[in-house]
């Protein structure tokens, strides 16, 4: 999709950068100065300016002009006949938006077809733990994300949290899905369109008033170094815990899952410049911009409940205790602690002790008898999650929104 331009809006190159790093003293700023070099990523170059001033200069005017036209609904209306990757753009779109797309939606020129088969068997035989991180440990963790917390709030979708869960879903099951870029699947589909709603929120939520009063100087939403942050919580944490969790993982799908969000942060409108080249660029990426940023805010918290809320409601077997007790041992006490996580004592200790006898069975490591009978219930509620969570997106519709949260 992208090419490797969109967002820059490089208000001017370096000396901006190094005042928006100065001016990282309130808590929605609180990061360090950007310092990952740019030769780390899969451009190998780039100017090093700060992704924080960067947004999204394809979309963006383009997105703005369909908003001011009052042209959303049209737009819709013809997005929603727009479902494979390999359909031709229905008709109806207007024209600045169709010519856009039709850019937005050719892969980069360094996808690799052999690496995303490779992230295609890495999900099909370890679905059930990305599945499990994705719901009960990133979707978690993104309202201990300030900016992405006060954006989903203070936005349309933050007064719907369930559609706005299915819909998340649905990227999350297009991504690992066997022909997430095939011509057949859905991917660029669900990016392209994703990347036409975080246009039209840039558009929307400065005039928010609830955002501008909560934004902490930030006068765009969404820039590309929030892209990333969002990116580490989901595919660089979900890789972190797979390690972390012992579960054997070959160098070719570690490196075809990473290829395959690789290609999904450029679909979704971020430079070359700004995607890491390896797992270890990843991880020092993620150091610097999602580590020091985590904290909580009332918003976050408002939408933690609500989140867990519809997880329970899912009815896949999973109690709030049992979910706040994975979560918990999912993303650690201190993010735990963050979005406000009770604390379980009697599911703790049986998810600390049951899960890594979980995986390191399913994983042929050790055998069945060492398996206690109670670890059952949990790999059961868990599995019955994942394939919940998951297909609560097939069948949803992404679609630009006209207006923010209403008050
Ligand atoms: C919408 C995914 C980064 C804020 C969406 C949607 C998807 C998505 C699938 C459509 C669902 C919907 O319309 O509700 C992603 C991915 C990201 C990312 C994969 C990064 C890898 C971010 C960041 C922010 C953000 C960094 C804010 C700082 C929003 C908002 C919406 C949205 C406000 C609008 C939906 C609504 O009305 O609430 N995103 N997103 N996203 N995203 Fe993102």
């Amino acid at each position: 999709m992208d090419g490797l331009s969109r967002r820059r809006m490089l208000v001017t190159g370096g000396a901006l950068g190094a005042l928006g790093a100065l001016g990282a003293a309130s808590p929605a700023r609180a990061r360090s100065l950007w310092t990952w070099a740019p030769s780390g990523s899969v451009a190998g170059k780039g100017a090093g300016v700060d992704p924080d001033w960067v947004w999204d200069e394809e979309a963006d005017p383009v997105l703005a002009a369909v908003i001011e036209r009052g042209d959303v609904a049209k737009a819709n209306e013809a997005l929603r006949k727009w479902t494979r990757n390999d359909q031709p753009l229905p008709d109806g779109l207007p024209g600045d938006l169709r010519d856009f797309m039709e850019h937005a939606r050719r892969l980069p020129s360094w996808t690799d077809r052999d690496k995303l088969a490779a992230a295609a068997r890495f999900t099909k035989k370890k679905g059930i733990y990305t599945g499990a991180l994705y719901g009960l440990g990133s979707g978690l963790m993104s309202t201990a994300i300030p900016r992405e917390a006060r954006a989903v709030y203070y936005s349309k979708g933050g007064a719907d949290m369930k559609d706005r869960i299915a819909k998340t879903a649905r990227l999350g099951y297009d991504v690992g899905d066997l022909d997430a870029y095939q011509p057949q699947g859905g991917m660029i589909v669900t990016a392209v369109k994703t990347r036409l709603v975080h246009a039209a929120v840039r558009h929307l939520l400065p005039q928010s008033p609830g955002w501008s009063a909560t934004s902490g100087g930030q006068t765009i939403p969404i820039s590309q170094a929030d892209v990333m942050v969002t990116w580490h919580s989901l595919a660089t944490f979900v890789m972190h815990k797979i390690k972390d969790w012992g579960i054997p993982v070959s160098t070719a799908e570690s490196d075809g899952y990473l290829h395959v969000w690789q290609v999904t942060a450029h679909m979704l409108g971020v430079l070359d410049e700004y995607i890491p080249n390896s797992w270890d660029e990843a991880n020092a990426q993620s150091r610097q911009v999602l580590d020091p940023i985590l904290a909580s805010t009332p918003e976050g918290d408002k939408l933690t409940e609500l989140l867990l809320d519809i997880v329970a409601e899912l009815d896949a077997g999973l109690t709030r205790p049992l979910i706040n007790a994975f979560s918990r041992y999912t993303l650690g006490n201190r993010t735990g602690d963050l979005i406000g996580l009770d604390r379980e004592p009697f599911w703790q200790p049986l998810i600390s002790a049951a899960w890594p006898l979980l995986v390191a069975f399913r994983e042929g490591l050790i055998p069945l008898p060492l398996v206690p009978e109670a670890a059952w219930t949990v790999e059961e509620a868990i599995r019955r999650f994942v394939l919940l969570f998951l297909s609560e997106g097939r069948g949803i519709h992404l679609e630009i929104p006209e207006t923010n949260r209403p008050s």
